[in-house]
């Protein structure tokens, strides 16, 4: 059977987990490439060695050169450096700008029309950069965040309700970062707004847990910021774009006037499909949750200022 094909720059832990998972869900053959000698190559064997256990049908294919990732459907950029404690996502700016950059060097000739999907942090900033470096239609280049945040946010709700992430319907849109606006409003467990199930003071720990998830996982780890909810972030997200489902998730999108924002890039509600983003989708959102999400866009259009000085 022919798959189609997903490449993944970087083969750390969020790039190599990605490419693990779009493989056991039977979604693509992968390229997974790295800049490390032998980290892509050598991941990609022993994945290769797990398929004779699971027998899932794609294969892996690791490697240095962007050759071998000629003609991918997908590109998901993960490669950077990742948050060490007491780091922000800003602070790993002008390293991972660079990184992007010599990323597109070398996976656009070789995929001039595929879709990209980044996930380097600083998430909305990188993409920002990554849409203004390409030269691709806004359509098919935009990031991963919002379908991470929206995770946690429905972790700590089954954490407060007892109730199955299946249950739950959450919302998480703005920018990858402090700024980020987790909805209340808009989430329901079992069609029922938050509001009407938990406290006041509960629903502003949920959101409070979900804003310090990532650094959460920072601290804990020490070495390193997570890896397994982002690479299935990445992987629910390959999924919709090779077999559409309808379904709206937070997308690091391109606005040009949605919600009153233009000329960058940040979460929203979209749908994905076979031209990548199909349609953003424009909810009714209140005078406060207006407000949040526009200082969202100011936050990522003053690091976008800074990144460019
Ligand atoms: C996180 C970092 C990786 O949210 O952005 O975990």
């Amino acid at each position: 059977m022919a798959y189609p094909k997903v490449t993944i720059v970087g083969a750390g832990n969020v790039g190599a987990n990605a490419a693990l998972l779009l493989v056991m869900k039977e979604l693509a053959d992968v390229a997974l490439i790295d800049v490390a000698d032998g980290l892509a190559q050598g991941k990609a064997l022993d994945i290769m060695h797990m398929r004779s256990n699971e027998k899932f049908g794609p294969t892996i294919l690791g490697t240095c050169d962007y050759a071998d990732t000629a003609g991918s459907d997908i590109v998901v950029v993960t490669a950077g450096v990742p948050r060490k404690p007491g780091m922000t996502r800003e602070d790993l700016l002008s390293i991972n700008s660079s990184i992007v950059r010599s990323v597109l060097e070398g996976a656009l000739p070789a995929s001039p029309d595929a879709l990209y999907l980044f996930v380097t942090n600083p998430l909305d900033v990188m993409t920002n950069l990554a849409y203004q470096l390409a030269g691709l239609p806004k359509q098919r280049l935009f990031g991963m965040g919002g379908v991470l945040d929206t995770a946690r946010f429905t972790h700590a709700i089954a954490a407060l309700t007892g109730a199955q992430p299946e249950q739950i319907d959450a919302l998480v849109i703005g920018a990858h970062g402090e700024a980020m606006v987790p909805l209340p409003r808009l989430s329901t467990v079992n069609g029922v707004p938050l509001p009407q199930l938990l406290s006041d003071p509960q629903i502003a720990s949920a959101v409070q847990d979900t804003i310090q998830g990532g650094a959460a996982v920072v601290e804990l780890l020490k070495t390193g910021s997570a890896f397994y909810a982002p690479a299935s972030s990445i992987a629910l997200m390959v999924a919709e774009l090779l077999r559409p489902s309808g379904r709206v998730l937070s997308v690091c999108a391109r606005l040009e006037g949605e919600y009153g924002i233009d000329g960058v890039y940040m979460c929203v509600p979209a749908i994905l499909g076979a031209a990548g983003i199909e349609r953003i989708v424009e909810l009714q959102l209140d005078a406060a949750e207006l407000d949040q999400l526009r200082c969202s866009a100011e936050t990522i259009k003053e690091q976008l200022a800074a990144s460019m000085r």
